[in-house]
């Protein structure tokens, strides 16, 4: 049998909806998810999440992460401090197909005031079903960590 694949899921208090619909969505897709952040009335800072997630995805506890806050960019900046750690911002179809498809992303940012619940949904479920496309883009994204050398 095959292993489940892992995920783990982190919110602020503006992303506690769009938290509990990525879990139920990636429960949905088969994904072990590890579900991190405040409950309803309490309040967190985002980086705090973002850094616990990313850890996790550093460290290859988890092979995919969501993070859900009010807009997606302060998840995404601290989230894109670790090493091996590729977090995007996903605000409509395109950037979550490209994400995967050309940037190999394993962290997806959402904004909560800025999709809304239910496009966390899709939005996640068309970033999971999208493979990196790998070749050129192998190449580009192996530069995307500042310890490789080449870069002419
Ligand atoms: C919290 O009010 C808000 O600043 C946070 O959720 C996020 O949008 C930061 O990037």
């Amino acid at each position: 049998m095959s292993e489940k694949k892992r995920a783990v899921v982190g919110s602020d208090h503006a992303g506690i909806a769009g938290r509990k619909r990525a879990v139920e969505t990636l429960r949905s897709l088969g994904y072990e998810v590890e579900e991190l952040g405040p409950d309803e009335g309490e309040s967190a800072d985002y980086p705090d999440l973002a850094h616990q997630v990313a850890s996790r995805i550093e460290g290859g506890q988890a092979s995919t992460g969501v993070l859900v806050c009010g807009t997606g960019q302060g998840m995404a900046m601290a989230a894109n401090r670790h090493p091996g750690v590729r977090a995007a911002v996903i605000t409509d179809e395109f950037t979550a197909e490209m994400s995967r498809g050309h940037n190999n992303a394993n962290v997806a940012c959402f904004g909560e005031r800025v999709v809304g619940v239910a496009q966390i949904a899709e939005l996640l479920t068309k970033f999971l079903g999208t493979e990196f496309e790998g070749g050129r883009h192998a190449r580009r994204v192996d530069k995307i960590e500042p310890s490789v050398p080449e870069r002419s």
